[in-house]
């Protein structure tokens, strides 16, 4: 099992500009444990309790079950997202299910190693990754698997918040969050919607 690429449908590596979103592979498993044991990363991502990463076995496990999730539902990946020239892994992107909810409507998320900020990269492969979704993700009967994608933040996100702006992704304001406990800022987006904002940009 260790390592086994996923078995989505999108032609991966997804390339921008300056990224390669790719599958995570055994040998990252020291930039997970970096990634994935900061307290300042984590404590963004889902409920508490936000417990770090403690050793390497726990970040290959980490990159088994993201490598899984397109086994369990094909509308679902988390990919490395690698810059380009230094090969370096900056973060990751994912389309997931969400929580107790309408298995239909997925959510997009995304980290950064703190070390990798600042440049745009989260914006660049959120971008990449929902183009080839909604361009991509086709059920057998041709019919598209993705229409309602959401994403949801901790209200004083603001980083991401940012993310999602630059996306263009609808705003629906700080609510009492349906999916995770407490308050969440949370904005949408549908194929409708991403394909005229997308303007013409080619997917790769
Ligand atoms: C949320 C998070 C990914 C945001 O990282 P980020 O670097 O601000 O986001 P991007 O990669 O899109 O980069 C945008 C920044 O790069 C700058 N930038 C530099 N060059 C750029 C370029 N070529 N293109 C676009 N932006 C560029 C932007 O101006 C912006 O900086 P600013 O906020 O100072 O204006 C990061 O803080 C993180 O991983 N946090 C912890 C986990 C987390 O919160 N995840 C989200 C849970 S909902």
């Amino acid at each position: 099992m260790t390592g086994l690429p996923p078995r989505t449908t999108l032609p991966l590596p997804l390339r921008t500009d300056r990224l390669s979103l790719r599958p995570y592979a055994p040998d990252d498993a020291a930039r997970v444990l970096d990634i994935q044991s900061r307290y300042d990363v984590i404590r963004w991502l889902g409920d508490p309790p936000h417990v770090p990463m403690a050793g390497l076995a726990e970040a290959r496990t980490w990159i088994e079950d993201l490598n899984a999730l397109p086994d369990n539902d094909p509308r679902c990946i988390g990919l490395a997202v690698e810059a380009v020239g230094s090969g370096v892994v900056v973060g990751t992107v994912m389309l997931t299910t969400l929580p107790r909810t309408d298995p239909a409507e997925l959510q997009v998320g995304w980290h950064l190693h703190p070390d990798s900020t600042g440049h745009g990269y989260a914006t660049e492969a959120a971008r990449a990754l929902l183009d080839a979704a909604y361009a991509h993700f086709d059920g057998a009967d041709g019919r598209p698997l993705v229409d309602r994608v959401w994403c949801d933040m901790f209200a004083d996100n603001e980083p991401s918040a940012a993310i999602a702006v630059r996306l263009g992704l609808r705003d629906t304001g700080i609510r009492d969050d349906p999916w995770y406990e407490g308050e969440g800022h949370i904005f949408v987006t549908t194929r409708d919607d991403w394909t005229a904002h997308r303007e013409g940009r080619p997917v790769r």
